[in-house]
This record gives structure tokens, sequence and C-alpha cells, in this order.
């Protein structure tokens, strides 16, 4: 296997605290080895072993690869019209899913699989090195079975989003709906699929529904993730909560009782502002959340109706500016964070044995995401110790 030396890092991110300064463990004047697909090696340049390929970055930062533990890129058709009518005035509610619903099911195969390559590409270049995909917008056992199968020819990290919102031939009929997923969709999409989520919010799904989704998938063998409190306060954080789900994502609208119940769990608060951003809603309150103690990652979400971005730069500089974070909050949710989020421990870091998964920026350190905001910074990227 070939060994690769980085030297001349300026500032390097190793993501482990047992290792450099801070939660963000950095190291400056620094140097990486990777051998093959892992991280071999990390410490002061002065010290740095022999390799078989040498690379001077001259000063550049390095830090582990963007984690994206939130995406819904199996859909077809845009939503740019309703994005405009947004931004006049008109106000986001769930329905707007079925329009992608309507597009998807009419698509073919290999339309979603080139949608989905586009947009993995895009994650790639802004630094995502990791990225979990939903289905979601097809919303029977065929159309699912055919997102997650799709979805899992791009990631490992796939999830069987059965319950978005009760589609239009179920309209009124939600509970028919969920009888559906729990004894037919499950079953037919589990073998594909690593997580189970649901929609648990106003114009979706409610407590009870969302709780029979999450168990039946439980019994398949999948993992439960939440979507919740995106538009409102409800049950969803207190439901992850309790059925041990690795996260509850968006978390816009708490209570201090969710606060505290995600304070005392494993669940991880997977916080997504391009959704805030493109519906010009009010922002979660991340300080809240993480000076409460609860652990906090960072997704783009992107989607064609709520967040149509696949940048965590992006929401990196909003979670600074808008959600209250500190920029070495906000770069360790989106790396260690969406790790947790992913129950994954091979990355978002670049401590030795993880995953040579890393981002080289065009700056001298990982301030500049939130300091430079909208400028293309990511530079280079390694996936598995190779340049992609
Ligand atoms: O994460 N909240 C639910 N799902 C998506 C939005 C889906 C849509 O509007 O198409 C989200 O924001
Ligand atoms: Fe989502």
């Amino acid at each position: 296997m070939t060994t690769t030396l980085l030297t001349g890092i300026g500032t390097l991110v190793t993501g482990d605290p047992g290792v450099g300064e801070g939660p963000l463990g950095v190291l400056r004047s620094a140097a990486v080895v990777f051998d093959g697909p892992r991280v071999a090696w990390v410490g002061a340049a002065a010290a740095a072993p022999a390799a078989d390929v040498a690379r001077d970055l001259g000063g550049a930062a390095l830090l582990p690869g963007f984690v994206e533990s939130h995406s819904h890129l199996v859909f077809d058709g845009d939503r740019a019209e309703e994005f405009a009518a947004r931004m006049a005035g008109r106000p986001y509610a769930a329905g707007g899913i079925r329009t992608t619903i309507a597009a998807t099911r009419a698509a073919s195969d290999e339309r979603l699989a080139g949608t989905v390559a586009k947009l993995v590409r895009e994650y790639r270049r802004s630094g995502a090195t990791t990225v979990e995909i939903k289905s979601g917008y097809g919303q029977t056992v065929s159309d699912e079975l055919r997102s997650v199968q799709i979805a899992g020819r791009f990631t490992d990290e796939v999830t069987l989003l059965a319950a978005h919102v009760p589609p239009p031939e179920y309209a009124g009929r939600a509970d028919e709906y969920v009888e559906l997923v729990c004894r037919e969709m499950i079953p037919a999409c589990a073998p594909h699929a690593k997580w189970i989520d649901v929609f648990c919010d106003r114009g979706a799904f409610d407590a009870e529904q969302s709780r029979a989704v999450l168990e039946a998938g439980a019994a398949h063998g999948l993992i439960p993730r939440v979507h919740g409190n995106q538009l409102g306060t409800g049950p969803g954080v207190r439901l992850a909560v309790e059925l041990g789900a690795a996260s509850v994502d968006h978390v816009t609208h708490v209570t201090d009782a969710d606060v505290d119940a995600l304070a005392g769990s494993g669940t991880v608060a997977t916080l997504l502002p391009g959704a805030e951003f493109s519906t010009r809603s009010s922002y979660p309150d991340a300080r809240k959340l993480i000076d409460a103690g609860v652990t906090v990652a960072l997704g783009a979400d992107c989607n064609p109706g709520t967040s149509y971005t696949t940048s965590l730069p992006f929401c990196i500089a909003l979670a600074v500016r808008d959600l209250g974070m500190t920029p070495d909050e906000a770069v360790w949710a989106a790396t260690v964070g969406g790790a947790r989020a992913l129950r994954r421990t091979d990355i978002g870091t670049l401590r030795v044995g993880a995953r040579a998964d890393a981002v080289v920026l065009d700056a001298p350190s990982y301030l500049h995401l939130a300091y430079r905001p909208g400028v293309p910074l990511v530079r280079d990227v390694y996936v598995g110790g190779v340049l992609a």
C-alpha cells in the first residue's frame, strides 16, 4: 500500500482532543501520514516519518472530511417556484413534499440515479466525504424500495424515510398509510437500509404513528432516527430519546423539557440551518443545546423543498452567524458530530486508524470556513487516502 506524507499543514484539525488543542484537537505546523485508506501517523512536521509520496500543502489547513448525516437526494423535479413564493411571504408547509413525490414516482431509475450522482459530486466538491441518503419521495412500497436501492449505490448510510408525509392517495387516512409502511414497506426495504426515519411534525405524522413506524423498523433491524420539532414544538424529540434514536434532526422548536431529555441521552441533535434559511424561519438555538450538554451535529439537509444546498461550509457559516455557535463548535458539529449522529468512530476525525478522509482548504485555518462565507475554500478532498 502507498504511504502519503502531507507536510506544510498550517492548521490541522485532528478532531481528537487527546492529540491537540481544544475539542477539535488542533495542531499547528503539523504533518499527517496516510497508509492506503487509513491515517497512520499524526504529529509535528519536524518529527514526521518518511513516506512513498510527500506533498507540501504550503501552509493550508487540513481537516477531516465533513460528515453529512442528513440528505434527501433521491428525487426528481425542483421547487424553485415554491421557494420564490415563500420569499414573497407564503409560509412553508409539509404538504409541498407531495409535489416532489409526484415527480419522483414518474422518473426512471436511471434519471433518479443520475441526480443522486450529481448531488453526491457536489457534496464531495464542498468537502463532504460521507453522505447519508434518505428515501422518502416514493411513499409506495415499490418507489421506496427503488429509492433505497438507488441510494445504496452511493452510500452505506441508507435511511428508509418510509413515513415522510401521507401520500395523496392516503389523504385523510394516515393510519392506513402507517399500516402499509409497517406491514409491507419496512419488510421489503429493510434489507437495503441501515436506518429508519419518520417525519414527526405538524402536517406529517403524530407521536403514535411515528412510534409505530420506528418500532416496526427496529423490529426489522433498522436503527431509528427522527425528523422532529422542525415546524413547531411537539413529540419528536422526546420520542427519539425514548426510543434511543441515533439522532433527532431539525430540533428548531424545543421546550426546556426537550432540551433536558436530549442532554441526558445518547441521541444527537442534528441542526439543519439550510432549512431555516430557505424557509425564512427562525433558527434553532444551538447555544442553548450545547450549553445544556447536548451533542450537536450539523447537516446540509439537501432536498428540493426546504434546503437545496450541498454545502456544509455554507451551513457552518450559518451556524456561527445565526445559531450562536463558535467556529470551533460548528466545525466539530460538521465532522465529529456528524459521525456521532451516524454512530461511526472511523470518520469525522483524523486520528490514527481513522479513514483518510480529509479536506485541504485554500486558507491557513478552519476559521476561514465561517470567516469567508460563500467562498469556495475547499481546494482538495481525500477520500480513503486518494485525491478525489
Ligand atoms: O428535512 N422535514 C421534512 N423533510 C425535508 C423537507 C422535505 C421537502 O419539503 O421536500 C426536510 O426539511
Ligand atoms: Fe430532512
